[in-house]
């Protein structure tokens, strides 16, 4: 089979050589080097060229690298006709829920007002609460929410979320009624995909229904969070604090707010990035399922938007 790898963010340096290993009867070219592009079955995408994949006639598969498609499926020249999977990788899915746990910890245990009083030279300490005390909601009950919801639950916290369709996972209190998650959830953990469906789901009224002093944790996409309603239920008390990965505009303008604001950590879209030790072995078995002429896993449904 014919690849081509076609990212301008992921390096070909931390992908190809591993691949060559693992498929070394295939041929591999980084974009723009194709070869005969009428040969090229499937393409490694990250976020690649505009119009890039459209050159390719007999592509069978878009093979993202990465867990969300929302920048693939937002761009008009994708070939809508190919089948695209999306990247699901247990090093990426661990990552993420090692960043779910120490943002829920960091709230639990208090270190953001901690932080803050040692800023500001101050002993003081706040009353202790036991994990069984919380409630934490995640919002989606995917690959990576139910991993976050399988170790907040080890560490003892309550643990409910939304899905789209009904879950069952033991343990969690699932939901597909947003209202039912947003009051029971002391930390909020947004793990949504961006669909016209969830784009401003963490709105003033979502914010509202939450209980007083939670804390918001979104590591999804920037356009989760309507970003003034935020600001406005951080200043007026009612959220005690937000963790924020991901914004609308990226990387984060000088001006904006949430660089200094003391109620606000920011980390730069970096909660989880693909493991590449542990991708690669999805990339060869989907590259082998085009090879058999079988549908590959994690495919994308473009109704759904994710
Ligand atoms: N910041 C970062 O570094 C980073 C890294 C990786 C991924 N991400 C983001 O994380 C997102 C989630 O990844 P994933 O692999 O867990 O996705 P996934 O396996 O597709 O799971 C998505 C979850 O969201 C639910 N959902 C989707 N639309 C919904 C709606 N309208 N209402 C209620 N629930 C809805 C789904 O419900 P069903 O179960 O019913 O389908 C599912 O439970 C990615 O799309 C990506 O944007 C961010």
């Amino acid at each position: 089979v014919d690849i081509v790898f076609a990212s301008q963010i992921e390096t070909p340096e931390s992908w190809l050589p591993r691949l060559r290993r693992a498929l070394p009867a295939d041929r591999f070219f980084v974009w723009p080097e194709c070869g005969d592009r009428e040969r090229v079955e499937v393409a490694l995408v990250g976020e690649p060229p505009r119009d890039a994949l459209a050159t390719f006639p007999n592509l069978k598969l878009i093979q993202s690298l990465w867990m969300g498609v929302d920048g693939l499926l937002a761009d008009p020249t994708l070939p809508r006709a190919v089948p695209l999977a999306r990247m699901v990788d247990a090093g990426m899915v661990a990552a993420m829920a090692e960043t779910v746990l120490v943002h829920v910890l960091d709230w639990h245990r208090h270190l953001y007002r901690y932080r803050e009083h040692q800023a500001d030279g101050v002993w003081k300490r706040h009353r202790q609460y036991m994990a069984c005390d919380r409630t934490v909601g995640l919002l989606g009950l995917g690959a990576l929410g139910s991993e976050a919801a399988r170790r907040l639950l080890l560490m003892g916290f309550k643990v409910c979320g939304w899905s789209r369709r009904p879950k069952r996972i033991e343990g969690v209190e699932c939901f597909s009624d947003l209202g039912e998650v947003l009051k029971r959830s002391q930390a909020l953990v947004c793990l949504l995909p961006l669909t016209a469906q969830t784009r401003c789901v963490l709105n003033a009224s979502a914010f509202a229904a939450m209980p007083e002093h939670s804390c918001v944790i979104n590591i999804a996409r920037g356009a989760h969070v309507v970003e003034a309603d935020l600001l406005a239920a951080l200043d007026s008390g009612h959220l005690a604090h937000a963790y924020l990965d991901v914004f609308e505009t990226e990387p984060l303008p000088e001006a904006h707010p949430f660089w200094h604001h003391p109620k606000v950590t920011l980390t730069p879209h970096c909660a989880a990035l693909t493991e590449p030790r542990t991708a690669v072995p999805v990339l060869v078995e989907n590259i082998e399922r085009v090879r058999r002429g079988e549908p590959a896993l994690n495919l994308v449904d473009p109704s759904a938007g994710y």
